[in-house]
């Protein structure tokens, strides 16, 4: 470990002025209006103008019929999760879960959010490994799974930092197995696909489609979230379960086990004020990647991939890769880690202590679900199949986890897209210096 500030290849770099985000909220000042708007008119809870506008705005924008307004797009998961289960197997008792004893085959490489409302449902997660072209769920290893597990019926998919996944691929092998397909758009709103020659929008890709307003999002409402989708009958009973499942009773009856996770108007009122502005973000995050790109190309570093002919990210997060021969020793623990200086060489602790240390955030690629403590013991399958127990003292086995990889050799860039074109050229230069 070194003290990167005393660390003479750093000479000359001052500390930023303020702290440079990874991704961080950007107020345009439209959210105030829609605020007061909604304090003024004494309409503060769930229901009111601001939500009605947002769900309109949104449903049109992605290319839905429905749209409905959450407390968190980690909600939109779970009722989308819950309202897969009950398609798939039936309504269950109101002390289980709709998924109990059923597998789901998941993304591995994504924010926990993603696949927890699986367990939340009683259902076991399968982690699917991930493919290098786009960070995402590998179609490959997903058609070895449908062999290893045929009566699997669902699929819960996301797309990593903004970059749309293997869709046309994936879809295919959904329907081949008449599997559902939930979608968490969470971090990719805005980004667009291209299927069988029409461009169609992250979010409405799925049989059940989720977003998220979370402050470090595309665009936030400081929190938020909302489930997308086609079908009249889901969207009023989500609408339904986030507001507790009320019948329509002049006493509180209820059929149905309920949740309090509809949106309120006040958050309503500062996505109202971010929407207009969605598609300029999504430009400032694309030359920050574009930058990146340029200003990283002499290193022995690729950036975060995507398919430039089927796709346009909406470059939520800038990731850079580090070659192999270019890693220098870096290890990690549950909770710490330790890396060694290296002339020509760098790894991500390195360069996310250097980044830190002159007050710029980056992060960790997302470190894989089959890793994690909490899901070590479910299955993870990749395109060789099983992909744990490969190995023993007699055999080395493969090896092949993508997913590990990514989280070894990778790593977030500060990708705010109030970052100046300065700032990130002193981010490109730090980078640089890691390498000396
Ligand atoms: C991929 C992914 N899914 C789900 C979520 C959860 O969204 P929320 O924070 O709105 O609950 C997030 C981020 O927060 C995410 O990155």
């Amino acid at each position: 470990m070194i003290d990167i500030r005393k660390d003479p290849r750093f000479k000359g770099i001052e500390p930023f002025a303020g702290r440079l985000w990874l991704s961080s909220p950007t107020m345009h000042g439209d959210e105030q209006r829609w605020v007061d708007d909604a304090i003024l008119t004494n309409w503060v809870s769930t229901v009111g103008r601001n939500i009605d506008e947002v769900e309109n705005q949104i449903a049109e924008y992605v290319g839905v019929k429905y749209a409905v307004g959450l407390g968190a797009g980690t909600a939109a998961l779970h009722l989308a999760t819950k309202l897969a289960g009950e398609r798939l197997y039936g309504q269950a008792l109101p002390n289980e879960g709709t998924l109990a004893g059923k597998r789901v085959f998941c993304s591995d490489v994504t924010f926990d959010a993603s696949v927890n409302p699986v367990a939340y449902e009683d259902g076991e997660a399968v982690y699917i490994d991930t493919e290098r072209e786009t960070w995402n769920m590998d179609p490959a290893a997903l058609e070895k799974a449908f062999e290893m597990y045929p009566d699997t019926r669902l699929i819960v998919l996301a797309h990593l930092y903004g970059t749309p996944g293997k869709m046309e691929e994936i879809l295919r092998i959904a329907k081949e197995h008449d599997a559902l397909i939930i979608e968490d758009a969470a971090e990719s709103l805005g980004a667009r696909y291209k299927l069988g020659g029409k461009w169609v929008e992250t979010g409405a890709l799925g049989d059940y489609n989720c977003i998220s307003f979370n402050g470090n999002k595309i665009i936030t409402g400081s929190s938020g979230g909302m489930f997308l989708t086609d079908s009249k009958e889901d969207a009023d009973k989500v609408r339904k379960w986030s507001t507790q499942s009320r019948e329509a009773a002049p006493w509180y009856q209820h059929e149905e086990i309920g949740y309090n996770y509809r949106m309120s108007n006040i958050i309503a009122g500062v996505v109202r004020g971010q929407i207009p502005y969605l598609d300029d973000h999504i430009a400032q995050k694309k030359a920050i990647y574009e930058r990146y790109r340029e200003g990283l190309k002499d290193l022995p570093v690729s950036m975060n991939p995507f398919d430039a002919k089927k796709s346009e990210p909406n470059y939520w997060l800038s990731c850079m890769l580090i070659d192999e021969k270019a890693m220098a020793r870096h290890i990690r623990g549950e909770r710490d880690e330790m890396w060694d200086t290296e002339p020509g060489k760098s790894s991500p602790g390195e360069i996310l202590a250097a980044l830190a240390a002159f007050r710029a955030e980056g992060r960790p690629i997302w470190k894989p679900m089959h890793m994690q403590p909490i899901y070590r013991t479910h299955k993870f399958v990749t395109t060789e199949g099983n992909g744990r127990g490969k190995s023993n003292a007699y055999i080395a086995g493969s090896g092949i986890d993508v997913g590990a990889d990514l989280f070894r050799r990778g790593l977030c860039l500060p990708s705010d897209n109030k970052m100046t074109a300065g700032q990130q050229d002193k981010v490109i230069e730090i980078i640089h210096r890691c390498f000396l």
